[in-house]
């Protein structure tokens, strides 16, 4: 039973849900190599200590953006994955500085609705090139920072140069409600 529920959050993941567009330049043994094209995400900020409690903040205000909460009163498809851009330390507390996106999917990519939550924003994201490891589970906030620290060593590792240490993303592929075998990664900024 346990399998059977695993295996279908995995074919939601993999059939179900329209995805952010990239192109894998490279395959290591511990990571991928993509880029991104540029593209319009939706997107808010919180300065806070904890990614996971920023994040339970951030997806709400972003969910109900989805749900209607836009100058147009429709709701728009989730998408995956949810990426948050890690600053560390940022804030006037040394609180970091969380800033979480949706993917807009591709059918409202030319003309997205506003958000009417002022905290709330259309993000027109440049190209992104970035080292991606993936991990599984359900992630913890030490389990990002192990993540982030092993892809950046495995980089340095390998002689790879002009990364950008200082921040980070962390994508995010499954609902806030799926528990087993999550799909996380963590990625770091080619400069
Ligand atoms: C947090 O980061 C976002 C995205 O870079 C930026 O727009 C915002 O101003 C930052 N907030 C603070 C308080 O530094
Ligand atoms: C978790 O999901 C990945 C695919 O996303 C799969 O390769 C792996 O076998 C799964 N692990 C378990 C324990 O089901």
């Amino acid at each position: 039973m346990l399998l059977l529920v695993v295996f279908l959050q995995a074919l939601s993941v993999t059939l179900c849900i329209e995805t952010a567009p990239y192109t894998v330049v490279n395959n290591a043994e511990t990571y991928e190599e993509r880029i991104y094209p540029a593209q319009k995400w939706v997107t808010t900020s919180h300065l806070s200590i904890s990614h996971n409690q920023a994040s339970n903040d951030m997806f709400h205000d972003l969910f109900n953006f989805i749900d209607g909460q836009n100058d147009a009163g429709i709701k728009v498809d989730m998408t995956a994955p949810v990426t948050v851009l890690v600053q560390p330390g940022e804030g006037p507390n040394c609180e970091n500085n969380f800033t979480m996106s949706f993917y807009v999917p591709a059918a409202h990519q030319d003309a997205p609705p506003k958000p009417l939550n002022t905290n709330v924003y259309i993000e027109e994201r440049p190209e992104l090139h970035v080292f991606s490891r993936r991990f599984h589970g359900f992630a913890q906030d030490v389990d990002w920072i192990f993540n982030a620290d092993a892809l950046a060593q495995d980089l340095l590792a390998d002689g790879v140069e002009d990364i950008n240490l200082q921040h980070y993303y962390t994508a995010g592929y499954d609902s806030p409600f799926v528990i087993f075998n999550r799909t996380n990664e963590v990625w770091i900024m080619k400069k």
